[in-house]
């Protein structure tokens, strides 16, 4: 049974008035339990309003939103239950950090799960040393905090409720490169060490193509495909009709494959790119690279 499942899941701004817009429509998707999800589309293809149905915290105009095999406004669903197991990161959290310290920050959604103070203390050690934050900053103020350290704080706060889905609506949006890999990085190790899923709203191809599992390509509301890494990168061309970009490195195979040359296509990060290069070598020698 999948964990996330929609079902012609439809959602309209403002309707019946001038400024209706739909922007999620007709969506059917279906995500597997322990996934590692990119979610990519333009600006404004509705991954945002897609991404806040999934722990209920806007209400379909449409179609149904099923988490576990429960349609969660069914009548018998508490939706406060239902935000216990979709934790939902937004874009900037650190804007919602309130509390005097990073400790209490950290130990809000577990302390509302009405969990005991052993295990709510062992939460929030264990998730900041995670997210990198020694044990001196928990006693500290949040708005001591350098920009990116606020925001991992703010990002622990919902993983120390250990939820079933951890959703993330660009959490790298507005930090610097090593700012937006520390991040990345611990949030793939949260996903290695949880075997939760993630979903993982993100602006960057690159990113995406190095650490999920699966990628939801979002065009104008709608789904233009679910699929993983190398099956989404081999439609390159109908990515690019849609305004996106493959990452860079695949452009260059495909380049290459144009030009006549016999290599791999599905070649979507660097490491894996002279992999491939040097199995190419090889096999053929330097003869028909230099050609192209
Ligand atoms: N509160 C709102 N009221 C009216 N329209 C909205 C509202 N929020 C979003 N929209 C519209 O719905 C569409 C989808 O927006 P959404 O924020 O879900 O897209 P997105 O893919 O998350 O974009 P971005 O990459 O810029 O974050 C857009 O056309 C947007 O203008
Ligand atoms: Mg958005």
């Amino acid at each position: 049974m999948s964990i996330i499942k929609t079902e012609k899941l439809t959602y309209t701004y403002s309707q019946g008035t001038p400024f209706e817009k739909t922007a999620v429509n007709n969506v059917d998707l279906e995500i597997e339990e322990g996934e590692l999800v990119g979610v990519i589309g333009h600006t404004g293809s509705g991954k945002s309003t897609l991404i806040q149905h999934f722990n209920g915290l806007i209400k379909p105009t449409s179609g149904r939103v099923l988490i576990d095999g429960t349609d969660i406004w069914s009548k018998d669903v508490k939706l406060r239950d239902i935000r216990f197991k979709v934790g939902l990161v937004f874009q900037y959290p650190e804007y919602q950090i309130f509390e005097d310290t990073v400790y209490k920050d950290i130990a809000f959604g577990p302390k509302n799960m009405g969990l005991d103070e052993k295990e709510i203390d062992r939460r929030v050690r264990e998730t900041a040393e995670l997210v990198g934050i020694s044990p001196e900053l928990l006693k500290k103020s949040p708005f001591e905090l350098s920009g990116g350290q606020k925001r991992r704080v703010a990002i622990a706060g919902v993983m120390a409720m250990r939820p079933k889905v951890l959703i993330l609506d660009e959490p790298t949006a507005g930090l610097d490169p090593r700012g937006r890999e520390t991040i990345l990085g611990q949030i793939k190790r949260y996903h290695d060490e949880t075997r939760s899923t993630v979903m993982l709203v993100s602006h960057s191809m690159e990113d995406v193509a190095r650490f999920a599992s699966r990628i939801l390509v979002m065009n104008k509301g709608e789904v233009l495909c679910y699929d993983t890494p190398p099956a989404v990168f081999a439609r390159a061309e109908e990515i690019a009709s849609v305004g996106l970009s493959v990452p860079q490195i695949t452009k260059i195979f495909g380049f290459l494959r144009k030009r006549g040359i016999d290599i791999r296509g599905d070649v979507y990060t660097v490491e894996f790119a002279l992999k491939t290069i040097n199995e190419y070598l090889e096999a053929h020698g330097r003869g028909g690279l230099e050609n192209a």
